[in-house]
Parts: structure tokens; C-alpha cells; sequence
């Protein structure tokens, strides 16, 4: 590479203030029927937008702002999410149902509107209803200021977008309906795409079915890898290749060689594609696949959670012959749990010290598996109750969410009348302090939990801390606990139970990764921290849809600050009404 990686100025924001205007970049999003055909079923009715799997890739520059017309054309109600964007004065545009708007209903619409601000790298947009996100998903990328020369590394020659998915040979409304009904998770997928396609390891894969990567030899490649898988996190790797990691969850890290790159739903890479030496000179035909990781332990049906079959694309250098079969990956085993640890806790942030050292608020949040008692007004039991009475249910520090069905959360705080619609009584702890992660506390009654729907209310400008702790109640499970409005930075991350005594002397305060969403290792904890200064109501939930469904997540409340741009502003006059 003619540049040295050191050499060059993280960050050059400053540098290019001046380079160029912030434009409108502006799109109209169909979100409608598509009839396809994967893995030799016959032609089925999805949703998506714009008639494409993946959907439109929306390409940014940092400052710009985005403008998309949302049309719903399907017949479910609708919502897109901004994944990872901060929404800073745009909390009306963030997007998840019934908590910053109601749905778009079926021959409705909607415009969002908002900046990409201070953001740069890979993000992704999603629906936020149901479980139509399998299929109405698709990249945002937002590049330097400066275009791709400000990037704080070697400039690649090409950029390749690289979505990771989930696909089902049914309605997935139907599987999320019946999920909600029966209290029991949905099938694992019937398979796992890249870029939308299964690839060649089904049974049936039929010839357009394999997503194909056209590369030159002695090109730089990065892949802006994105995991919009519903339920499953993934290993990612190419044969005869090697990575060096440069972002994840549109954060510069320090560059980072690996042979796999393990993504949760939810997250992103970006990652520079490293042929080996024989590559390099001869080109070829190579398996780029995904995997499952089953972080799962002592699950009561852990092969029912994950399909264990492979989704595969091929990366194929010009003027190579095609009559041989493309080189196979080897992939790591469904459950190595080291690897995953080793990658997940290596990443590092490439601008250093920038971590606020005081906190104000101190949580400690158990996230768990757990049942729920039917009620006569629990409607995830109806109109089937099952027969123990009993269903799945998760929570956070023992709270199992449920969404308000009249009025959005962000309605209900803009117009001071949260009565009805929330409380503000999430708590900082869970209700009682047990051995979180051993084996024993599987068939305790804590394993117990109620429906709600509670916020945690933060002053402007505070500094949260949240220990995320893992619990054995039903599985041990690796959750990838996603933030809305917000980055923060993992200060730690282990397994068993947080130790307050010892494990701080573990915390990287200097130059730790900063994400949107980190994956709790699999019975351990990981530790966030956050400055509250963005005024709204924001998610934070399990992004496996399965849990998410199931209560796991809470809401933060963030109050006002001092000033009019500090401050809530009025809902568009556009805001879908429930
Ligand atoms: Cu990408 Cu609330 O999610």
C-alpha cells in the first residue's frame, strides 16, 4: 500500500471543513410487495422496498441531510429505523413503533428527515414493526466530508456492500403472529443470505441464487459488512483471505488483522479484504460464507434456535477460470465462543481518550430469558393461552416490555401525559441479587417476570453507566443490546457475574471500542458507558427480534436541556396518528 496506515491523521474532520457543501440526499422508499423465489420454493409475497432484497443503499456524506418518503404499499403497518444514527434534534424520525411514532398504516405515509452528523462508516435501515425486517432492510453509508481520501486509512480502491440476512420460506408476519400466540419462538431460518442470496449449500439453490464479487488482482478492496440477520450472529469469512478490521458500528478502530469476522444483528464491519500471498499472484475463485454462532448454553432446544447450515457468496478475480468450483472456507465450530471473545473484545477505538471518566447514573441491568404468567390482559397469551399457563417471556432487570398500543412514548412525554402509556419506575438493579450465571438458578422462580412498560428518566448531558449482565434463567445467551440515539463506548466485557469490587480494574478508559450495539458474552457481562445529551425518548432492546418480542428492552426518557436546540421539538405535521 503506497500510504502508511500510522502516518495518517485520524479523523480529519477539521481538514475538510471546507471541502464540500452539505447536500440533500433524498429517496422515495415503496415499501410494498415482492414476488421471489429462493431456495426452489415457489414464487412467494414478501415485503420490501422498492421491489429489491436487500433495499436501496442510501450513500451519505457526513453534514448532509437525508430525506426519504415512506409510502407503505403493504398491508402491514410500517416503520423504518436509522440504525445507528444519533437523530440529534430529529427524535420524530428515529423511527420504532410505538415508541417515537405510531406505524405507518397501510396506504399511508411518511417523511423522515435528518442529519448524519459527526457520523461516518457503515450503518443500515430497517423496519421497526413486526418482523418484516427479514426482508425491508438495506445499507446507509455515510463517507468523510472529504470523500474517501479522508479516510483515516489507506484509501481502497473499491468498496464492496456486504449484507448479511435471514431468509424464511413463509410470512414472516405470520411466524411473528404466531410466535406472539403460542409464547413459543419462531422456526430458525430456512436459511442465511449475503447480499439477499442463499448461495450454493442448500439443497436447492438455483443458479442466480449466488451473490457474485468481481474483484481485480493487486486491488484494495473494503467490505462494509452489515449483520441484518433477525435472530442469529454470525461468523463471516473468505478462503484463502484474511481482514483488517477498520470500523465497526461506524467507529474508526485501530487496525485489526483476523481470519473471521464475528457480527451480532445489529452491528457493522468494515473491513479491508486481505488476499493470502498464492492469491495475490494467481487470482481464483473463493467462497465468501456466514455461519451461525450458537451462543446458547443449555438451551432447551438449542437446535431448534439456529438453522446449522451455511449461506455462501463467491468473490471471483477477473479472467479466472470458472469451471473450478470456488475454494471453501474452513469456519469455525457453531459454538466457539473463544473465538467470538477474542474478536468482539480486541477491537479498540482509533482516536484515544475520549471516554468521560465521572459518572452520574450507575445501572446494573440483568438481560434475560424467562416465562410470564398468563392474565386475563396479557395479550401475548391470546386467544391461545397455552396450556400451562405459561409463556416465554424476556426482561431487562426482570421488566418484560410491552409496547403501548394508543399513543407513541415520545407523544406521550412531547405532550406531558405519560398516564396510561409508560412509567417511570425502570429500575437501577435488579429486584433481588442472585448468582446470575450459575447453573442452579435455571429453574429458580426468578425465572418469573411481568409485563411492562417502564423508562428510565435521565437528566440532559448525564453520564450513564450500565453494567449489562447476562442470567442463566432458561439459556445462557450471547444478546446483542442495541442503543438508539446513541454510541457508547465498552469499557469491559467477561464471563460469569460482574464483580463491582474487581472488575473495574479491567476497564479500558483510554481507547475502548464504541458501538451501537454490543453482544453480551454468552453468561458474562459487558460494561457501557453513554452522555445522555440527546433529548427523546431511546431504545435499548435485544436486536434478535425473537427476544425483543418477548419484553427484552427499555426505554430511556432524556430530559430537555437548557436551551431551544437542547429541547424536544414539535412533531412533524406528517406524523403517522395510531
Ligand atoms: Cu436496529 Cu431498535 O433497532
Amino acid at each position: 500500500m503506497a500510504r502508511s496506515w500510522s502516518l495518517l491523521l485520524p479523523f480529519a474532520l477539521a481538514l475538510v471543513a471546507s471541502v464540500a457543501q452539505a447536500a440533500v440526499v433524498e429517496h422515495t422508499f415503496n415499501v410494498g410487495n415482492l414476488s421471489i423465489s429462493q431456495l426452489c420454493q415457489p414464487e412467494m409475497i414478501i415485503t420490501a422496498v422498492n421491489g429489491q432484497l436487500p433495499g436501496p443503499t442510501i450513500v451519505a456524506s457526513e453534514g448532509d441531510t437525508v430525506v426519504v418518503h415512506m409510502v407503505n404499499e403493504s398491508p402491514y403497518n410500517a416503520t423504518i429505523h436509522w440504525h445507528g444514527i444519533f437523530q440529534r434534534g430529529t427524535p420524530w424520525a428515529d423511527g420504532p413503533a410505538m415508541v417515537t411514532q405510531c406505524p405507518v398504516l397501510p396506504g399511508g405515509n411518511y417523511t423522515y428527515r435528518f442529519n448524519v452528523t459527526g457520523q461516518e462508516g457503515t450503518l443500515w435501515w430497517h423496519s421497526h414493526f413486526s418482523f418484516l425486517r427479514a426482508t425491508v432492510y438495506g445499507a446507509l453509508i455515510i463517507k468523510p466530508r472529504g470523500g474517501a481520501k479522508a479516510y483515516p486509512f489507506p484509501k481502497p480502491d473499491e468498496e464492496k456492500v456486504v449484507v448479511l440476512g435471514e431468509w424464511w420460506n413463509a410470512s414472516v408476519y405470520d411466524l411473528q403472529q404466531n410466535a406472539l400466540h403460542t409464547g413459543q419462538p419462531a422456526p430458525p431460518a430456512n436459511a442465511y443470505t449475503i447480499n439477499g442470496k442463499p448461495g450454493d449449500f442448500y439443497n436447492c439453490s438455483a443458479l442466480n441464487q449466488t451473490h457474485k464479487f468481481e474483484l481485480k488482482q493487486n486491488k484494495t478492496y473494503m467490505l462494509r459488512i452489515i449483520n441484518a440477520a433477525l435472530n442469529t450472529p454470525l461468523f463471516f469469512k473468505v478462503a484463502n483471505h484474511s481482514f483488517t478490521v477498520v470500523a465497526a458500528d461506524a467507529c474508526y478502530t485501530k487496525p485489526y488483522k483476523t481470519d473471521v469476522v464475528v457480527i451480532s444483528p445489529g452491528q457493522t464491519v468494515d473491513a479491508f479484504l486481505v488476499p493470502d500471498a498464492g492469491v495475490a499472484a494467481v487470482g481464483g475463485r473463493y467462497y465468501m460464507a456466514v455461519i451461525p454462532y450458537n451462543s446458547a448454553v443449555n438451551a432447551l432446544n438449542p437446535e431448534f434456535l439456529y438453522s446449522l447450515t451455511t449461506g455462501s457468496a463467491v468473490v471471483e478475480y477477473a479472467g479466472s477460470v470458472t469451471t473450478l468450483p470456488p475454494v471453501r472456507p474452513q469456519l469455525p465450530q457453531y459454538n466457539d465462543t473463544a473465538t467470538v471473545h477474542r474478536f468482539l473484545s480486541n477491537l479498540t477505538a482509533l482516536v484515544p481518550n475520549r471516554v468521560p471518566l465521572a459518572v452520574d447514573t450507575h445501572m446494573f441491568v440483568t438481560v434475560s430469558m424467562g416465562d410470564t404468567v398468563c392474565g386475563p390482559d396479557q395479550t401475548m397469551c391470546m386467544p391461545n393461552p397455552p396450556i400451562n399457563g405459561t409463556i416465554f417471556a424476556s426482561s431487562m432487570n426482570n421488566a418484560s416490555l410491552i409496547l403501548p398500543k394508543n399513543t407513541s412514548m415520545l407523544e406521550a412525554l412531547y405532550h406531558n401525559n405519560a398516564d396510561g402509556v409508560y412509567t417511570r419506575d425502570f429500575p437501577d438493579t435488579p429486584p433481588l441479587v442472585f448468582d446470575y450465571t450459575a447453573d442452579a438458578s435455571d429453574t429458580a422462580t426468578l425465572k418469573f417476570t411481568t409485563k411492562s412498560t417502564k423508562v428510565k428518566t435521565l437528566p440532559y448531558n448525564s453520564t450513564v453507566q450500565m453494567v449489562l449482565q447476562n442470567t442463566r434463567l432458561v439459556s445462557k445467551e450471547s444478546h446483542p443490546m442495541h442503543l438508539h440515539g446513541f454510541n457508547f463506548f465498552v469499557l469491559a466485557q467477561d464471563f460469569g457475574n460482574y464483580n463491582e469490587t474487581t472488575d473495574p480494574a479491567k476497564f479500558n478508559l483510554v481507547d475502548p471500542q464504541e458501538r451501537n450495539t454490543v453482544a453480551v458474552p454468552t453468561g458474562g457481562w459487558a460494561v457501557i458507558r453513554f452522555v445522555a445529551d440527546n433529548p427523546g425518548m431511546w431504545f435499548m432492546h435485544c436486536h434478535f427480534d425473537a427476544h425483543l418480542d418477548f419484553g427484552l428492552g427499555m426505554v430511556f426518557e432524556v430530559q430537555d436541556g437548557p436551551t431551544a436546540e437542547t429541547s424536544l421539538p414539535p412533531p412533524p405535521s406528517d406524523l403517522p396518528q395510531c
